[in-house]
């Protein structure tokens, strides 16, 4: 089996979808790994890194996924639209393609692949049980924007984190909330304290609660009894009631926090907005807002996605694709989940794969096969 790995070409894409890690588990069992030239060189993987890990080095992308039985990728191929080569195209009939596909949001693509004949996995549709844990580029990819948005936050911020006692006198801790306690949510919780800030966080989803206590940080949630747990272990859209006794509960947290940082998301919709422009004109000068929804829209009223700007006197950072800010450890682990994910699909003994399509993980993220669209949320039928 040939696993071919191309350069991601999509702006501000700095991972790769395979580690050294990986290439020598993948040709240990038999395969033969092609890594487009110059695939880690923005993560800091070499080719000699991938070479000395087993892999060949191909000149371009057509050298490293062309005959390729298996192409894994960090995001969806590019298309003949798009500057760069029409991925899809290159590849040959047959082949599998293993990657975050955004397929929900991109369902001409998909059926795109069916008509060439690609196997298509969208790893960001992996079922949320405890086995797929190991396998959730989402959950991985997540945890560590969480960690960089303190420190992006940081980065603008133009006080201390950490309460600090010197000689010429006391600089205050920073105080940080935190909205959207979700894996994102709890790594920046994590992070902040780390950092010395005081920490309050929010979340819709009850099982939060105890999660951010635990972390040392304190759990603030409006005056109302709703539960926000929504399928899959995702939160879902809250009631108009709900929403308004939020915005008050945000407008009084605001007063006194240094820096937010929002990551609530609600699948498949646009983020919710949880910081109005308003709630932005009480903060103080300085303040530092860090919006990990700015992909979906941004929780923040005033975020403008992909951009750093400055409102009222408070910096608002809408980084897009923030986990590969952090590229190198991101990619390691997202290269980790694919392999979490396929080395149960291949054959010990003959190093070829062997897909088992009764597999929850399987089925849960195969979106083509035999030249159909298989998955039920693509055939309307979830
Ligand atoms: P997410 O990225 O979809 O959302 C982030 C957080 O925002 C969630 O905690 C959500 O409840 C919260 N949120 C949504 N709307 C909100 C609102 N209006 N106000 C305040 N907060 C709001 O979720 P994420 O982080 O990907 O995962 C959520 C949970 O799923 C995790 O905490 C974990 O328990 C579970 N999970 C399970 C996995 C598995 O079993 N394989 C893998 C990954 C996560």
């Amino acid at each position: 089996m040939k696993i071919g790995i191309p350069k991601e070409r999509r702006p501000l894409e700095r991972r790769v979808a395979v580690s050294p890690e990986t290439v020598k588990k993948f040709t240990g069992l038999g395969a033969k790994v092609v890594v487009e030239t110059g695939a880690g060189t923005a993560c800091g993987l070499t080719d000699d890194l991938f070479q000395a890990a087993g892999a060949e080095i191909a000149s371009d992308a057509a050298g490293a996924i062309g005959d390729a039985d298996m192409v894994l990728k960090v995001r969806r191929p590019m298309t003949a639209a798009e500057d760069g080569p029409d991925e899809a195209a290159i590849m040959k009939s047959g082949a599998v393609l293993v990657a975050g596909l955004d397929a929900l949001q991109n369902g001409d693509q998909v059926k795109d692949y069916a008509a060439k004949g690609i196997v298509a996995f969208a790893m960001e549709l992996m079922p949320r049980i405890s086995r797929a844990q190991s396998m959730d580029i989402l959950s991985s990819q997540s945890n560590l924007a969480g960690y960089k948005a303190v420190r992006d936050a940081n980065e603008y911020f133009p006080r201390a984190m950490p309460m600090m006692m010197t000689a010429a006198g006391t600089v205050a801790p920073a105080r940080v909330f935190i909205f959207g306690a979700g894996v994102a949510g709890l790594q920046a919780i994590a992070t902040a304290r780390r950092l010395g800030a005081i920490v309050s966080a929010t979340d819709v989803r009850p099982a939060t609660r105890e999660q951010v206590m635990s972390l040392g940080a304190k759990f603030v949630a409006p005056d109302i009894e709703e539960s926000g747990d929504g399928e899959g272990g995702y939160a879902r859209e809250m009631s108009d009631e709900y929403k308004a006794r939020q915005a008050e509960m945000t407008a009084k947290a605001l007063e006194k926090t240094d820096i937010a940082i929002t990551t609530a998301l609600i699948p498949g919709r646009k983020a919710p907005i949880l910081i109005t422009a308003e709630h932005v004109k009480s903060m103080r000068p300085g303040s530092v807002i860090v919006d990990l929804a700015a992909e979906m829209g941004g929780n923040c009223e005033l975020t403008k996605p992909g951009e750093v700007t400055v409102e009222h006197g408070v910096t608002i950072v809408g980084h897009l694709n923030v986990a590969s800010r952090i590229a190198a450890d991101a990619s390691l682990l997202f290269a980790k989940n694919l392999w979490n994910f396929l080395s149960p699909h291949i054959d010990k003994e003959t190093g070829d794969l062997k897909i088992d399509w009764e597999d929850e993980t399987v089925t849960g993220t195969l979106l083509t096969r035999d030249g159909q669209v298989v998955h039920p949320q693509l055939k309307g039928e979830g």
